[in-house]
């Protein structure tokens, strides 16, 4: 007899004599139905048992958690809600579950309480849809890109340079903490740590895939990224994972077509394949919804926003206008706004960036040339001097989702640039290197990966898109 998965019988539409399937039971009830899930598919399938033939220590050990093993029958279904069920022959239990002891009782628990069992949260249904959702995604972003000719490159987790001023980082040591050697002016000698020199944790592949892209053309990162930032919000962990592709050749249009139409692939795909998982999220968030005051509802389903950014074009602003619309919009006027956006220059904050997606354009937006002295040292400096060509794409109930931009090519402006900012020039001489040796236009973006997740599954909180979130003072598990 062959193992099979709830999901293979659940679609079964024949009858099968022998079948046999191992999985947790959900729930059980008048002893005699078992919900039972393998983490196949959000569904459980009903398995009924022979009470009258079962023994009463059996029928005790059947309880929510416990692993089992089933060899039985698939019939059609005798009850209403499932079309196949099965009829129960053998029951073994595999492992058992303490009914007063197992947390994850069938009955609504809070976020937070799962995230402090977050070991075990998978066996819910709204975990279990997330999970497969961001699995299915992960293959989506590789389909794509191996799909369009790019290669899967894998930069360094521990970097020593700290140049991209991307955000604060953690430190990678293997000095002794409590004593460690000193130089003769008192500072901690990192001469004589593991590396010879100060490491720390990426936070962000990008300018080793610069240098891949200049040679192989089309290549992308896909892996963890550390920032050290003590960001406690719903949309920032310490550890996240990015997706970073970097194109030889391709301009600020480019780099921005390429991110549309990535984002709009990699959600087609999950409408395509995920549809159950969907359907289930999308009905806990109206659920959540009716909690809420008319206003705060949102006027579309999970699935409705996922087509409609599938289906749409997005806005392509310029920083400029978007500070235009900004300055004469309502909460500006009012100074509903944290920050009063006054002036051409102004750093946007998340609350501006919802503004202008949630309230304004209604759709997915691309801002671009931003002030140069906002922005990272690498973007290309445009001609008007002041302005950089970079890009960010933000989404409704999200914010920024994507940064990105084209390179600054030229070596002697890139060289200006870093002197301006006091980043040596030894620290990077290989990422100059790029401009001495045949430099190009070239362009590329990162994409956290959470909030894309965060996305999809309409879930508020990136700690509950992440297996195991780290963030600041917590790193259970
Ligand atoms: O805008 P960021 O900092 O851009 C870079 O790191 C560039 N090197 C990317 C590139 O051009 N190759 O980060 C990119 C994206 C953000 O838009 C956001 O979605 C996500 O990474 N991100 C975070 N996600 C979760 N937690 C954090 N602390 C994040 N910081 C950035
Ligand atoms: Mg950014």
């Amino acid at each position: 007899m062959k193992l099979h998965t709830v999901a293979e019988l659940l679609s079964s539409d024949i009858t099968l004599q022998d079948i046999e399937i191992k999985g947790w039971v959900r729930t059980f009830r008048a002893n005699r139905f078992i919900a039972l899930n393998d983490g196949s598919t959000i569904n459980n399938i009903q398995c009924v048992v022979d009470f009258e033939n079962t023994d009463e220590v059996t029928l005790k050990r059947i309880t929510t958690g416990a692993a089992i093993h089933i060899k039985g029958e698939l019939v059609e279904s005798q009850g209403k809600g499932q079309s196949v069920e099965i009829q129960v022959k053998t029951i073994d239990i595999l492992g058992d579950s303490h009914p007063d002891e197992y947390p994850i009782q069938p009955k609504k628990h809070s976020f937070e309480f799962l995230r402090e069992n977050a070991h075990l949260r998978t066996r819910t249904s709204t975990f279990s849809a997330v999970m497969r959702l961001r699995s299915s995604l992960s293959f989506a972003i590789h389909k794509y890109f191996n799909e369009n000719g790019f290669y899967y490159m894998h930069t360094p987790i521990i970097t020593g340079s700290d140049a991209e001023g991307a955000g604060e980082m953690f430190r990678v040591s293997a000095l002794d903490a409590k004593n460690p050697p000193l130089t003769e002016d008192g500072k901690v000698n990192y001469k004589e740590d593991f590396f010879g020199k100060e490491t720390n944790l990426t936070v962000s592949g990008q300018l080793e895939a610069e240098t891949y892209a200049m040679s192989l053309g089309k290549v992308y990162t896909f892996g963890p990224t550390f920032r050290a930032e003590n960001s406690n919000t719903s949309r920032h962990l310490a550890e996240f994972w990015m997706i970073e592709p970097e194109v030889a050749f391709m301009d600020l249009a480019g780099n921005m077509d390429l991110a549309e139409d990535f984002m709009k692939s990699v959600l087609s795909y999950v409408l395509e394949h995920n549809m159950d998982d969907l359907k289930f999220l999308e009905n806990r968030l109206l659920d959540e919804e009716k909690t809420k005051p008319q206003a705060e509802r949102s006027e579309m389903s999970l699935i409705e926003k996922l087509k409609f950014v599938v289906d749409n074009n997005f806005k392509r602003v310029s920083y400029t206008e978007a500070i235009d619309i900004l300055r004469n919009s309502k909460p500006n006027k009012k100074k509903k706004f944290n920050y009063i956006i006054e002036e051409w220059g102004a750093d946007l904050q998340s609350e501006h960036e919802r503004y202008l997606v949630e309230k304004h354009f209604k759709c997915p937006v691309i801002l671009f040339d931003y002030p140069a002295n906002i922005k990272a040292f690498y973007m290309r400096l445009n001609e008007d001097g002041k302005t950089v060509r970079a890009m960010d794409i933000l989404f409704p109930g999200i914010g920024e989702i994507v940064g990105g931009s084209q390179r600054e090519e030229r070596l002697d402006v890139l060289k200006e640039k870093m002197k301006a900012l006091d980043i040596e020039e030894e620290e990077l001489w290989w990422y100059l290197d790029l401009r001495k040796y045949g430099t190009a236009v070239h362009s590329g973006f990162g994409l956290g990966f959470e909030r894309l997740v965060m996305f999809a599954t309409g879930m508020g909180n990136i700690r509950d898109v992440i297996p195991y979130p780290r963030t600041p003072q917590n790193a259970e598990f």
